[in-house]
């Protein structure tokens, strides 16, 4: 997510990295920084907008590589934005992603000076241990590299050394080739008012780019990687080719969750390693957990609750933020207060923390957003690490919400040895195949918009499911009601005889959770009801079972108990595609904002 950039030519490198920034900011980002090289490295960096970086003007820089940070590790400030640079100031470094194994990377790096809290900064200093060796700028880089986990992009330069080296992991990145020089770009957005010719890069790829040239290797070989032309606007490239940001961030999911589950996952003690604060010994002994949250993030709870119970058999209440109440004589010394938030700044999700507070009890936060408001006032905090979202509905958050407080179930059922190093073990391999089931899904999008186009004039949409599955119907109605403005509901599976049944109709579509793990024999009874009122069911099942059990089916790749959150992501995608149809504005969607302030 964020952004790199990166120039190499006769232009004066800082406007172009200066551009180059503003052009990478509708990915959302927290602090900016940019590093000339000439005879020397200049770096200025802070953190807050690019309009509040004074950059002067430099001509004596060759080139420099630029940066749009969203903090991973330490919060958004001065020092932990990038670039980043070695001891001797020679080396400088941008770097988006995660690495996974920073810390141990850290303790061997010790005699060198740290300046920041960030994962970034152990690269300089490996590049700069390389050079003492004797190694060039491009050798040093390679041998870093190899060091590395994680996924991620780099740039990287030398005062002495000439060009910038670039590498990819996992995290994109482009090549300019222009008649004044080389670009580099998270996106060709970067660098698209200068060439619309550009290459690539490949995971595993590092590019050495000179003024008029560039040399790719993969694997220790060179390799080419072929120059194309891009039709692109600014604008259409500020989506990085999508409609909307929506479909971006839907689409984007797999390398989200990939960044979620980075470095977390031990599998030898079949545990999570989440770099938990909070005291072992009072997770250990609490006795309940609380949830509070809103909209989405209240959904991702609902679902928590039904992975933390079986799991750590420990009870969880979860309630909408603007509904917590603490209540005379409850044992707060026992309780755990989880906020689940996005943005970190949602107001009803703060006053329910601050009563939880005020009762003494004790706060978690699992927000996507590091220094927000939430993360100064509780106890601890769990990053999902999602990367910034810009459409207000939210898609890879709810996803990699769930992942966090999957892998906070797994970490709390170990703690308190209420399951197995085994059963750990199994429920990690589940959400390790996360990212490529959720790609799965993602290869079906023709058949889900075939089946929005079909029912986009619907009277309304019903969406139900069981255990696992009945807060993912809940999120897959709010997802299409706020994008479609659509009637959508949903419902626990059993309830609809209860009363909802009198608004079935033939004309009102019904999603139906048939998963393995969210007991789809119990939901088959219920589309049967629906049929025989006339509703056309489109069934969400695991791998080609029910196909000819409900009108349409969607497969969804066999995954445990994650497999209800998979199923999610189709419906993100029928959402998307209905409210297109109906030409809404997608995005910004009519009265709502995307962090709600307010309480
Ligand atoms: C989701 O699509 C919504 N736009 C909304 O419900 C959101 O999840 C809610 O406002 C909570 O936001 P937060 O996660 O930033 O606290
Ligand atoms: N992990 C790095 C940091 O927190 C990079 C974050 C990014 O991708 O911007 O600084």
């Amino acid at each position: 997510m964020c952004g790199i950039t990166g120039y190499i030519g006769d232009n004066e490198s800082a406007s172009v990295l200066s551009a180059g920034l503003k052009n990478l900011e509708y990915r959302g980002y927290d602090s900016a920084g940019i590093a000339l090289i000439g005879d020397d490295v200049t770096v200025h960096k802070q953190e807050g907008t690019i309009d509040g970086l004074t950059i002067p003007s430099n001509a004596d820089a060759t080139h420099g590589i630029g940066h749009t940070r969203w903090s991973t590790h330490g919060e958004p400030t001065d020092a932990n934005a990038h670039p980043h640079t070695d001891c001797s100031g020679d080396v400088a470094v941008v770097h988006n992603g995660i690495l996974a194994n920073y810390h141990e990377l850290k303790e061997e790096l010790n005699g060198h000076i740290f300046e920041s809290e960030t994962d970034t900064e152990v690269i300089p200093h490996l590049i700069e241990e390389a050079i003492a060796d004797g190694a060039d700028l491009r050798a040093a880089v390679m041998r870093a590299l190899d060091r590395l986990e994680g996924s991620f992009a780099i740039a990287a330069t030398h005062a002495d050394y000439e060009g910038i080296v670039a590498a990819r992991q996992d995290s994109p990145l482009v090549i300019g080739h222009g008649d004044e020089g080389m670009y580099l770009g998270s996106d060709v957005t970067a660098f698209v008012e200068y060439t619309r010719q550009v290459s690539f890069l490949e995971d595993g790829d590092v590019a050495h780019l000179y003024d008029d040239d560039i040399e790719i290797f993969n694997d220790g070989e060179r390799v080419t990687r072929e120059v194309q032309t891009v039709d692109w606007d600014a604008s259409a490239a500020g989506k990085a080719g999508h409609d909307h940001y929506m479909h971006k961030e839907i689409h984007e999911q797999p390398t989200a969750l990939r960044q979620a589950i980075s470095g977390r996952v031990d599998d030898l003690a079949g545990n999570a390693s989440l770099n938990i604060d909070l005291d072992d010994g009072f997770l250990q002994t609490i006795d309940e957990i609380h949830i509070a949250a809103c909209g989405t993030s209240y959904h991702a709870g609902l679902y928590a609750k039904e992975l933390i119970e079986p799991l750590v058999d420990i009870s969880v209440r979860v309630d909408l933020a603007s509904e917590y109440e603490v209540y005379d004589g409850h044992n707060t010394q026992d309780t755990l207060v989880v906020a689940v938030t996005q943005s970190g700044e949602t107001a009803d999700t703060l006053s329910a923390i601050r009563r939880a507070k005020a009762s003494g009890m004790t706060t978690f936060a699992v927000t996507n957003t590091v220094g927000s408001t939430i993360t100064r006032e509780v106890d601890d905090s769990l990053f999902i690490k999602a990367g910034p979202e810009i459409g207000v509905a939210a898609t890879k958050t709810f996803v990699s919400q769930v992942t966090a407080l999957a892998l906070f179930a797994t970490y709390l059922g170990r703690l308190r040895g209420t399951i197995s190093a085994d059963e750990g073990a199994d429920i990690l391999e589940d959400i390790r195949q996360l990212p490529s089931a959720v790609q799965a899904i993602l290869d079906e999008e023709a058949q889900i918009r075939r089946l929005a186009a079909q029912y986009s004039d619907s009277k309304a949409f019903f969406f139900i499911g069981r255990g696992l599955a009945q807060p993912v119907a809940l999120e897959s109605a709010l997802k299409l009601k706020e994008i479609s403005y659509a009637h959508a509901e949903g419902f626990a599976a059993g309830e609809l005889k209860h009363g909802p049944l009198a608004l079935v109709t033939e004309n009102t579509p019904v999603l139906a959770f048939l998963n393995q793990s969210a007991a789809p024999e119990e939901t088959r009874n219920n589309v049967k009801e629906v049929e025989s009122r006339g509703a056309p069911v489109i069934g969400l099942a695991t791998d080609g079972a029910d196909e000819s059990f409900c009108k349409h089916t969607i497969d969804i790749p066999e995954l445990g108990r994650l497999e209800p959150l998979v199923a999610n992501v189709a419906l993100q995608l029928f959402a998307y595609h209905v409210a297109n149809e109906m030409g809404r504005p997608i995005d910004k969607p009519r009265n709502l904002a995307k962090s709600v302030t307010v309480g």
